[in-house]
C-alpha cells in the first residue's frame, strides 16, 4: 500500500507501512527531497519517531501492553525486577533467569563512595528532582568502564548499573533533603524492600519493611516502567541518537519528565487535591479547568494518547484503596476529593467531549503520600521506575541498524537576509 499526495505540481508517492497492531505509518522519509517541502507536526501528535517492539498502547481502548503483556496481568501477578527483565530483553524469565537477573541488579545497587561529596554540594532544601538529575548524570563520571556504547557488554554493564543504582540515589536525594544519614543498600532485601529501607530506616533503630506497602509500591513501579514514546523516552532516544554515553541520556530522561505537564503531574496533582482541600469546592475548580480564559487544568487528568480511561489508573485507585486500609487509614479526605472530583468530571460534557480522564497520576500521588513519601519525592519515584524503559527503549535504538543521530527541521518565521548596522548607526 502506498500514499499519495500532488504539492506544487508534484506527485509523491510514499510507502505505507504496517506493524503488528496499530496504526500505519506513511514513510515521508523521501519527502523533502521529491517536494522541497517539511511535513510540520509541533506535538507530534500525528508523527511515529521509530519502530519498536517495546510497548504498545491503544488510546481508545484503553491497553497498555508490555512485550505483548497486559498492564494489569503484569501488575497483579509478575514483580517490578521480572517487569525490567521482560522490557529489556523481550521475554518473560524463567526462575533462573530471574534468580540470575535479581543477582545481579541486587549486587550493583551500591554507588561510588564518592558520590557522597557530589551530593554535600546542594543545599538541604533542594528539590529532589534537581538532585536526582545531577547525581544521574554524575554518574557518567564514575564508569567509564561501561560509557562505549559501541561495546554490547558495557552497554549491558551500563543498563544494569542505571536500574540498579537508581533507588539508591533517589533514596539518597531524600535522606539529604531530610538531613538524615545516607542507609546503604541491604542484599537481604528484594528491590522495592531495599529502596524503602534506604529511605526510611535511621541508625538509632530496626527497620521493618511492611509487606504489603512493599508489594504495593512494586506494582506502581511495574505501572510507570514503560509508555511508548512519551516527552522524556523521546528525549533519551533522541539524546542516545548523538552517542552519548547512557547515564547523560537518563539524565536528561529525568530533566524532561520533571515539568507538570509530564511526571511532574503527580506532585502537582495532589497539590491541587491540597488546594482544593473539601469536596464542596469542587465545582469551582471544575468551572476554572472548563475556562478557556484560565490557565488552570486538573492535573492528573488527560492524556495526549489515552482518550478512554488510563488502565494504569484503574490499577492505582485499587492499590491506593489496598495501601489506606492497610496503615489503617480510615478516611482520607484527599481520597474523598479524588472521587468526587472524578465522578463529577466523568459526568461532565466537557470532559466527555474532550475525552479527559484520569491518568496515572491523579491516584499515585494520595498512595505514595500515605507511605510516608513528601510531595516532593512523588516524580524521583516515578523516574526510579521509568528508567528501565528510557534504559530498554535507549537499547533498541542503539542497537537499530538504521539508526541515525535524530535532527528535525523547521517552519522559519523569522527575519529575511538584512545587512549589518553599526552601533552608532542605530
Ligand atoms: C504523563 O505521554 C505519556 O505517555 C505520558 C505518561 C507516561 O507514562 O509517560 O502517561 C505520563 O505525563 C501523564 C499526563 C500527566 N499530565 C497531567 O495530568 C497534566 C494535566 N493534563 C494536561 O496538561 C494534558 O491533558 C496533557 C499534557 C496530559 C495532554 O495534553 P495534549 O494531548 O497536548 O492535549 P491538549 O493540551 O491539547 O488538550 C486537549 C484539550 C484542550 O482543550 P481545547 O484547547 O481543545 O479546547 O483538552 C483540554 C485542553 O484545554 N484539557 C484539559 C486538561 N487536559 C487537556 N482541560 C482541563 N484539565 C485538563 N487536565
Amino acid at each position: 500500500m502506498s500514499a499519495h499526495i500532488t504539492v506544487a505540481n508534484t506527485n509523491v508517492d510514499m510507502p505505507v507501512k504496517e506493524g503488528t497492531i496499530g496504526p500505519s505509518v506513511i514513510d515521508i522519509g523521501k519527502l523533502y527531497g521529491q517536494t522541497g517541502m517539511f511535513t510540520y507536526d509541533p506535538g507530534f501528535t500525528s508523527t511515529a519517531s521509530c519502530e519498536s517492539k517495546i510497548t504498545y498502547i491503544d488510546g481508545d481502548e484503553g491497553i497498555l501492553l508490555y512485550r505483548g503483556y497486559p498492564i494489569e496481568q503484569l501488575a497483579l501477578n509478575g514483580d517490578f525486577l521480572e517487569t525490567c527483565y521482560l522490557l529489556l530483553y523481550g521475554e518473560l524469565p524463567t526462575a533462573a533467569q530471574k534468580a540470575d537477573f535479581d543477582y545481579r541488579i541486587t549486587r550493583h545497587t551500591m554507588v561510588h563512595e564518592q558520590m557522597m561529596r557530589f551530593f554535600q554540594g546542594f543545599r538541604r532544601d533542594a528539590h529532589p528532582m534537581a538532585v536526582l538529575t545531577a547525581s544521574v548524570g554524575a554518574l557518567s563520571a564514575f564508569y567509564h568502564d561501561s560509557t562505549d556504547i559501541s561495546d554490547p557488554t558495557q552497554r549491558m554493564i551500563a543498563s544494569m548499573r542505571m536500574i540498579a543504582k537508581i533507588p539508591t540515589l533517589a533514596a539518597m536525594a531524600y535522606k539529604y533533603s531530610i538531613g538524615q544519614p545516607f542507609v546503604y543498600p541491604m542484599n537481604s532485601l528484594d528491590y522495592t524492600s531495599n529502596f524503602l529501607r534506604m529511605c526510611f530506616a535511621v541508625p538509632c533503630e530496626e527497620y521493618k519493611v511492611n509487606p504489603i506497602v512493599s508489594r504495593a509500591l512494586d506494582r506502581i513501579f511495574i505501572l510507570h516502567a514503560d509508555h511508548e514514546q512519551n516527552a522524556s523516552t523521546s528525549t533519551v532516544r533522541l539524546a542516545g541518537s548523538s552517542g552519548a554515553n547512557p547515564f547523560a541520556c537518563i539524565a536528561a530522561g529525568v530533566a524532561c519528565l520533571w515539568g507538570p505537564a509530564h511526571g511532574g503531574a503527580n506532585e502537582a496533582a495532589l497539590k491541587m487535591l491540597q488546594e482544593i482541600g473539601s469536596v464542596d469546592r469542587i465545582p469551582e475548580y471544575i468551572a476554572r479547568a472548563k475556562d478557556k480564559n484560565d490557565p488552570f487544568r486538573l492535573m492528573g487528568f488527560g492524556h495526549r494518547v489515552y482518550k478512554n480511561y488510563d488502565p494504569r489508573a484503574k490499577i492505582m485507585q485499587k492499590t491506593t484503596h489496598e495501601v489506606l486500609s492497610e496503615l489503617g487509614i480510615k478516611d482520607d479526605p484527599l481520597l474523598d476529593v479524588a472521587m468526587e472530583l472524578e465522578r463529577i468530571a466523568l459526568s461532565d460534557e466537557y470532559f466527555i467531549e474532550k475525552k479527559l480522564y484520569p491518568n496515572i497520576d491523579f491516584y499515585s500521588g494520595i498512595t505514595l503520600k500515605a507511605m510516608g513519601f513528601p510531595t516532593s519525592m512523588f516524580t524521583v519515584l516515578f523516574a526510579l521506575a521509568r528508567t528501565v524503559g528510557w534504559i530498554a527503549q535507549w537499547k533498541e535504538m542503539i542497537e537499530d541498524p538504521s539508526q541515525r543521530i535524530g535532527r528535525p527541521r523547521q517552519l522559519y518565521i523569522g527575519e529575511r537576509q538584512r545587512d549589518y548596522v553599526a552601533l552608532n548607526q542605530r
